[in-house]
């Protein structure tokens, strides 16, 4: 199949999936392989052919559905961000938590892949916010609708290349080498949770004062399905609770419910 070809079949079946093209224009090689080899399972000579198996089978839909999860991510990803979360915001919401007598901090990760976004939030907490949370528990739910990456994060090790934008003496601490991967030591697993689950179906119950929605809704989903999602993260958060999106996303026209948070990049405040 030609890069054309898959370009063309994706304009025609994302938009039937809910989901949009901009988003994948740059990441499309990984998804146009997973259809080619698909075309070939199904000895199918091109995407013609493909397309007349999904008019008549709601199945090889949900394949699609499913070839068309990007599961890029690694530890700290974007380190301006979290940066500013440990210094401004993480400590904000700790205040407003103490405020209002809670006992823990409720994070939220969709789309957490294989944990690496998960977990450094609760290393960022451990290692990053020294006093900020001082009686307060950390509590990390991560979501993911892919089962292989799930079964990645429980386990807790990791390549080296996905920690190269931790802060060094981070890594130390909190993993040990194990061949050729480092391996998360148990308390900085204590506190993460994952669930699998599709984040358009439903989400974890709230309410959170933290949630990283980064790289998957305000990226790959159309227009509509992100506001849809954006309303029920809204029902999920407390007030004054922290929304954090990826570096190329914005909740641009839509931000109702939201204000971008004061000196945080990318982090909006849910009102
Ligand atoms: C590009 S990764 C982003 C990982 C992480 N949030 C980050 O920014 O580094 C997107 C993740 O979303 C997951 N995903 C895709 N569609 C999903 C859905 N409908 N529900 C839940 N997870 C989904 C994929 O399996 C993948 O692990």
């Amino acid at each position: 199949m030609t890069d054309a070809e898959c370009v063309a079949f994706l304009q025609w079946a994302l938009p039937r999936l809910d989901m949009r093209w901009a988003g994948f224009r740059k990441v499309r090689r990984q998804v146009c392989r997973r259809i080619g080899r698909r075309l070939r399972e199904l000895g199918l000579p091109d995407t013609t052919a493909y397309r007349q198996i999904l008019a008549r089978n709601a199945d090889e839909w949900r394949f699609l559905d499913s070839a068309c999860r990007i599961t890029i991510s690694r530890f700290y990803r974007d380190r301006g961000v979290f940066d500013a979360l440990g210094a401004i915001v993480i400590p904000a919401l700790a205040r407003a938590a103490h405020a209002r007598g809670a006992h823990a901090l409720a994070c939220l990760s969709l789309g957490c892949a294989s944990g690496e976004e998960p977990y450094s939030v609760k290393l960022l907490w451990e290692l990053g916010c020294a006093g900020e949370g001082d009686g307060l528990a950390l509590r990390v739910t991560g979501i993911d609708a892919h089962p292989v990456m799930l079964e990645r994060a429980r386990r807790g090790c990791f390549h080296p290349g996905s920690l190269k934008d931790l802060p060094e003496s981070w890594r130390s601490r909190a993993f040990e080498r194990a061949d050729d991967e480092w391996c998360l030591r148990p308390e900085f697993r204590r506190g993460v949770a994952f669930v699998e689950g599709d984040v358009r179906a439903a989400l974890p119950a709230g309410p959170f004062d933290l949630v990283l929605c980064r790289n998957l809704v305000f990226t790959y989903f159309a227009d509509s399905l992100q506001r849809r999602i954006l309303a029920q993260l809204h029902a999920h958060m407390h007030a004054g609770a922290a929304l954090v999106v990826g570096i190329h996303e914005s909740l641009a026209g839509d931000s109702t419910g939201f204000r971008p948070w004061d000196g945080a990049r990318c982090t909006y405040r849910r009102l």
